[in-house]
């Protein structure tokens, strides 16, 4: 089985250093940067906003895995594609169009992709599996870093994989919250070839953060 990409959620980063830990993970291994956007209205948490992609753009050339967690989301498509997005996922649970945020996103030129919270079934891609690049499992309830895993999603996570596999199209199946590396053996064996890990990348600090990541791959 192929080893996962990681994908550090920044949400557990230090905020007073965010670009000095964008290279930190980024030297430690990390192969794309999780960046959680929260607008406290979609998810009972605020984070922050397209100034701080832009911010944070020059520090890595990795991918840049945008996690839009804010409803209204088509009035900042643009925004977070100008600020060097390269991923901008978006939630169904959103907003009534989600047909056209996906094609929005790809008119910006960005890989698309669809998060869906725990309660919504992976049926909702159903009209959507074709247009996109990306599906995100979220693992948790969103809003916080450092929850515990649900583990019903594991049966969603295997659902995805099978309707990814019937498009014949190459869609990362990506997974978010609660992963550290016990959990991380599950998903992978469920069919999840990314994973999101924020408080399992950083515990620890910077001296840990290499260990941490190629410990969430299942090496080392
Ligand atoms: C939660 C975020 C996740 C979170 C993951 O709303 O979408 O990306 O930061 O954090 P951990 O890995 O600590 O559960
Ligand atoms: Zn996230």
């Amino acid at each position: 089985m192929a080893a996962p990409l990681i994908s550090p959620s920044i949400l557990s980063a230090d905020f007073a250093r965010l670009g000095e830990e964008v290279r930190a993970i980024d030297a430690a291994g990390a192969d794309w940067i999780h960046v959680d956007v929260m607008d406290g209205h979609f998810v009972p948490n605020i984070t922050i906003g397209p100034m701080v992609v832009k911010a944070l753009r020059p520090h890595t050339a990795k991918l840049l895995d945008v996690h839009l967690m804010i409803s209204p989301v088509d009035p900042f498509i643009d925004a977070f594609a100008a600020a060097g997005a390269d991923i901008i996922t978006v939630h169904p649970e959103a907003g009534a169009h989600t047909h056209r945020t996906v094609q929005a996103i790809k008119a910006a030129g960005k890989l698309a992709g669809i998060s869906l919270n725990p309660a919504t079934p992976a049926k909702l891609l159903d009209y959507l599996i074709d247009e996109i690049d990306l599906v995100l499992v979220m693992s948790v309830n969103p809003g916080f870093g450092g929850q515990s895993f649900i583990t019903s999603q594991l049966r969603k996570i295997e659902a995805v994989r099978k309707m990814i596999d019937k498009t014949g199209r190459k869609i990362w199946l990506e997974v978010d919250g609660g992963v550290d590396t016990e959990t991380a053996r599950a998903c992978v064996a469920a069919g999840a070839d990314v994973l999101v890990a924020g408080t399992a990348t950083f515990r620890g600090g910077p001296e840990r953060y290499a260990v941490n990541i190629a410990a969430l791959k299942g090496e080392g």
